[in-house]
C-alpha cells in the first residue's frame, strides 16, 4: 500500500460571472482535474507544470487546508477527511516558497523550532533543546543563530528554519511548494543535499514542487507533469520518446537543448 494515495481528486472553484442571474447555480472552474497519484514511503516525487497548472492547489488539498470536491486523499489507507488536522500535521507538513511570511516576526529561531515541538510532543520538556540543536544541525543552520529573529537571517537561513521546524515533528511526508525557488544557486545546492541526507536518514517522503528541470533531475526519483490541472505524465526515466503529452515532450526538449547550449558555450 502507499503511503499517499490521491484517488480521482477534483477540486473546483466558484467562477465569479458579472451577468450571473441569482437563480442560476454559479459556473465552476476545476483547478484539479481527476488526479491519481500515488507517494510510497521515503520516496521523492517531482511535480511540475506551467503556472497555474494546480500544483499548490493540489498541495493545499493533500494537507486539508481546502476540502476537495469529489475523490479522495488517502494517507496509509485512511481518509484525510477522518483526520483530525493535528493528526494530518503531525504525519504530513508543507514548506511554501515564501519563508519570510511563514516565521512569526517576533519569535526568535529557538522559539519556532521549539513551538512543534511543544504541541506535538508535550511531554519531552528536557529533551527540548537537545532536539532543537539536532533539528538545526539536520538542516544546516549554525548554532549562533539561535537566538535570531527573521528578520535577522537571509533568505536561504529562513527557509532552512522552515525545514527544521516541519522535521520537529517527525512527519511522514514533506511537502515543498516551489520552497527553494527565491534563494540563490549555491543555498539551493547546499539545501538539497541536505534532504537528500534527511531523507536517508528518517526516510521521509517528499513530494517536490518547483520549476526547475535540473532539480527534478538531480533530486526526484520519479516526476509527475500537471497540465490544466490534470496529470499528464509520470516517468522515471528521462526519455522524451517515453512521454505520451506535448507539453511534457516540450518540457523534457527545452531542458535537453538547455543543457547541449550550456555544454558548448563552456
Ligand atoms: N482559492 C481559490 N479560488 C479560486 N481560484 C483559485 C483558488 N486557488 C487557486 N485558484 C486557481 O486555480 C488555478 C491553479 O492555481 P495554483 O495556485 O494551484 O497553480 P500553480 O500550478 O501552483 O501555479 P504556480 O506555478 O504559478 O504557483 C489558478 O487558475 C488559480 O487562479
Ligand atoms: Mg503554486
Amino acid at each position: 500500500m502507499s503511503l499517499l494515495e490521491l484517488d480521482q481528486v477534483t477540486k473546483e472553484y466558484p467562477l465569479r460571472s458579472r451577468k450571473r442571474l441569482w437563480w442560476k447555480k454559479a459556473e465552476q472552474f476545476q483547478a484539479v482535474k481527476q488526479v491519481s497519484l500515488q507517494l510510497k514511503r521515503g520516496e521523492c516525487l517531482g511535480l511540475v507544470g506551467e503556472s497555474g497548472s494546480g500544483k499548490s492547489t493540489l498541495a493545499k488539498l493533500i494537507m486539508n487546508l481546502e476540502p476537495v470536491t469529489k475523490g479522495d486523499i488517502l494517507l496509509n489507507g485512511c481518509s484525510i477527511r477522518q483526520m483530525k488536522d493535528l493528526e494530518i500535521f503531525k504525519r504530513m507538513q508543507l514548506v511554501l516558497q515564501d519563508s519570510h511570511s511563514a516565521l512569526h516576526p517576533k519569535m526568535n529561531v529557538r522559539d519556532i523550532i521549539q513551538e512543534p515541538l511543544h504541541n506535538f510532543f508535550p511531554g519531552e520538556n528536557i529533551k527540548r533543546e537537545a532536539r532543537c540543536l539536532q533539528l538545526m544541525e539536520m538542516a544546516g543552520i549554525d548554532n549562533s543563530l539561535l537566538e535570531r529573529r527573521p528578520y535577522q537571517l537571509s533568505g536561504g537561513q529562513k527557509q532552512r528554519v522552515c525545514i527544521a521546524r516541519a522535521l520537529a515533528v517527525k512527519p511522514e511526508v514533506i511537502i515543498f511548494d516551489e520552497s527553494i525557488a527565491s534563494i540563490d544557486q549555491e543555498a539551493q545546492q547546499s539545501i538539497l543535499k541536505r534532504l537528500k541526507y534527511i531523507q536517508s536518514k528518517e526516510k521521509v517522503a517528499y513530494l517536490f514542487i518547483t520549476h526547475d528541470i535540473d532539480t527534478l533531475r538531480e533530486f526526484c526519483q520519479r516526476v509527475a507533469v500537471m497540465y490544466k490541472g490534470e496529470i499528464i505524465d509520470i516517468f522515471e526515466e528521462w526519455k522524451v520518446n517515453h512521454l505520451t503529452h506535448p507539453y511534457s515532450r516540450l518540457l523534457l526538449e527545452t531542458s535537453e537543448e538547455t543543457e547541449i547550449e550550456f555544454a558548448q558555450e563552456s
